[in-house]
């Protein structure tokens, strides 16, 4: 059957030029279907950041991997899933496909990354409230990187102060909501004037704005107006100068949970002052997270319950922006960096 994929024609750093580096392929792909594969069309494609590094690591002319909801439209002897079946894996840009569903190994210089094996969606987990949509993000891989960071590691208490760099994508809009209904104080930082009273209606206690580049004076000054009294935890998706002035104001048992570094990772920037004497007195826990290891069914399972819950009871809301159309996957993806004003919460393309 013909389908169409995206492939890695260009490997470049920094701000990913996507009409450059992601080609469009239309293929004859073979659906003879062996030992245990299936022949799956996808319905709805994530765009994340990370996926920046992965890019990185894929080598030319190959598709580009991603998280991805799917449906069985074929089975082969033995396969796992049967034909209707809807699943969540990592099965790329990619139209169609055929795969085992297996762990996947991911080829990369600095670290292993091996996609986990496709999971099986329950059809009654979504509804008109959590669309099937939300497999790629509240209740996907975005849901359990902020709910495993606050149930596996940060212990926010009454009155903490709680700082979220890059607060207004699919991580930061749901952290504040759940650092709000643990009972402490959530700042979130955006570059933009419209994003910052849509986290302050999601319960923000207060806004900074910053943006990749602005100086650590000004960012540093920012942050002590809004928490006077020092930062108890900090959720941290940039790195960079707002990371170099929240380290300095650190309070006693604090922890940081370093989720990505955009400043690094993308922005190639690698100065700032040395952060470690920053943790001594305050007996800071600083942690990273690869919520990977949080994707097993058991977490799945009390994602749903627990998270879940909270949005049909109505006391979290989330937000997505989804775009529509195979062709626009490069460009959603395109978005998460530049002219990113029109994004809400979690973006990701239905491919219909
Ligand atoms: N470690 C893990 O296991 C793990 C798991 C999931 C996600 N992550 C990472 O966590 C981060 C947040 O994820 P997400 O899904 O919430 O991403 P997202 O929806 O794309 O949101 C990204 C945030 O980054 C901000 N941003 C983008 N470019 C910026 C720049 N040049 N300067 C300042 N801010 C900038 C945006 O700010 P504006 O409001 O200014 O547009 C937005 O608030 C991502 O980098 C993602 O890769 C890590």
């Amino acid at each position: 059957m013909k389908i169409e994929k995206w492939v890695v024609a260009e490997h470049h750093e920094g701000v990913p030029d996507v009409e450059r580096v992601y080609h469009k392929v239309t293929e004859d792909l073979d659906t003879e279907l062996g030992d245990g594969q299936m022949l799956f069309k996808t319905l709805y494609v994530s765009v994340d950041p990370y996926l920046q590094g992965i890019t990185l690591d894929t080598p030319i002319g190959d598709h580009m991997g991603a998280d991805s909801v799917m449906e069985v439209l074929e089975s082969g002897p033995n396969a796992p899933f049967r034909p209707g079946d809807l699943v969540q894996g990592f099965g790329g840009w990619r139209s169609h496909l055929v795969s085992d569903g297996t762990p996947a190994l991911w080829q990369t210089g600095t670290f292993p990354m091996v996609f986990p094996a496709f999971r099986k969606l329950n059809p009654d987990d979504y509804d008109e409230r959590l669309p099937l949509s939300t497999a790629l993000g509240v209740l996907g891989g975005p849901g359990m990187t902020a709910w495993g960071t606050l149930n596996k590691f940060m212990t926010v208490k009454p009155g903490d102060t709680v700082l979220i760099s890059g607060a207004s994508g699919a991580l930061g809009s749901l952290l504040g909501q759940l650092v709000r209904r643990a009972g402490g104080r959530a700042i979130g930082s955006t570059s933009s004037p419209a994003k910052a009273a849509y986290l302050r209606e999601l319960g923000f206690d207060a806004v900074i704005d910053y943006q990749q580049g602005d100086d650590l004076d000004t960012v540093g000054e920012a942050l002590r107006s809004v928490a006077p009294d020092g930062i108890d935890k900090y959720f941290d998706c940039l790195g960079g100068a707002i990371t170099d002035a929240a380290f300095s104001m650190l309070n006693v048992d604090s922890q940081v949970a370093v989720c990505w570094q955009w400043a690094t990772q993308v922005g190639n920037d690698y100065t700032g002052p040395r952060l470690l004497p920053y943790i001594m007195f305050p007996r800071t826990t600083i942690r990273g997270i690869f919520s990977l290891e949080w994707f097993t069914e058991q977490n799945w399972a009390a994602l749903h319950e627990d998270l879940g819950g909270m949005i049909r009871r109505g006391e979290v809301d989330y937000i997505q922006t989804v775009r529509h159309g195979f062709d626009d996957i490069p460009a959603a993806y395109g978005s998460l960096y530049v002219d990113r004003a029109v994004n809400r919460g979690k973006v990701l393309v239905a491919l219909d």
